[in-house]
């Protein structure tokens, strides 16, 4: 069902500021995969976490959910017939093909029908009555002055031992840390059959909308907030997942 990414493959003309629209939607699978190293571990690990701290009767949300593969890990981990999945994203072109996904699956889901998925944008949502909230590498897209409210929100909305999962792109203060990680991950997309231009046209792209913190900024950030406990527990090149339980 999903195509191969070759959106960046011929020289563009005029190189756009890189949205989630429907060309995005129809190669996004392959996309992710050849692009964030250590995707399908933290995808995978949403669902076995979210199984072990999801609470009965409360809500589990996936923030950013594009097409759903979070939340359908989530829904293959969880057996509970009260489990409904919030999932938010504001590409409607995402959620038309996260819903055709989710029929496809719906036969191995442990429970029938448990995805909600919203249109609207994570700043503007009410969180509520949650016990997992899965936000993986959607926070790099919020402006970063919106940032501390909106995890502050989603903090409010928590149960108590409730977790979340935060996975983002990493940058560092060090120049020359800095550098050897960029050079890494585009050493893991030429691996992944990525051409020169293609990283390059990408990066270009995605710059501006893509705004990275340090690893230090987000922790420091969700210990502010007032998470009891937040751990990094996975790394892979620049690419990054940590886990905050209030
Ligand atoms: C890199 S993708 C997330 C990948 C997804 N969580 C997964 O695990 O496959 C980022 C998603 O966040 C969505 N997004 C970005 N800003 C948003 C916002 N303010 N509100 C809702 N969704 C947003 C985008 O439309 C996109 O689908």
């Amino acid at each position: 069902m999903s195509q191969a990414d070759t959106l960046y493959a011929k020289p563009l003309a005029k190189l756009v500021d890189f949205t989630f629209d429907e060309k995005v939607a129809n190669v996004f699978p392959d996309m992710i995969n050849r692009s964030v190293p250590g995707y399908a571990n933290i995808v995978a690990m949403s669902g076995i976490l979210s199984a072990e701290f999801f609470q009965k009767n409360t809500y589990c949300y996936d923030l950013g959910c594009s097409l759903g593969a979070s939340s359908l890990s989530m829904a293959k981990a969880i057996s509970e017939p009260s489990l409904t999945i919030i999932a938010v994203d504001n590409s409607q072109a995402m959620l038309d093909k996260a819903k055709a996904l989710l029929q496809a699956e719906q036969s191995a889901l442990k429970e029938a029908s448990c995805i909600d998925f919203i249109c609207a944008d994570i700043n503007d949502i009410c969180i509520r009555n949650a016990s997992v909230v899965v936000m993986n590498f959607t926070l790099q897209f919020i402006a970063p002055e919106k940032r501390f409210g909106l995890l502050s929100r989603i903090y409010q909305g928590m149960k108590k031992g409730a977790i979340l999962i935060l996975s983002e792109k990493l940058m560092y203060d060090k120049e020359e840390q800095q550098r050897l990680l960029i050079d890494m991950h585009h050493f893991f997309k030429k691996a992944n059959g990525y051409s020169a231009l293609e990283i390059s046209q990408k990066r270009q792209t995605i710059e501006n909308v893509l705004l990275p913190e340090t690893l230090e900024t987000h922790k420091q950030r969700l210990n502010d907030i007032g998470f009891k406990q937040v751990e990094q527990w996975f790394q892979c090149v620049n690419f990054s997942s940590l886990i905050a339980i209030k």
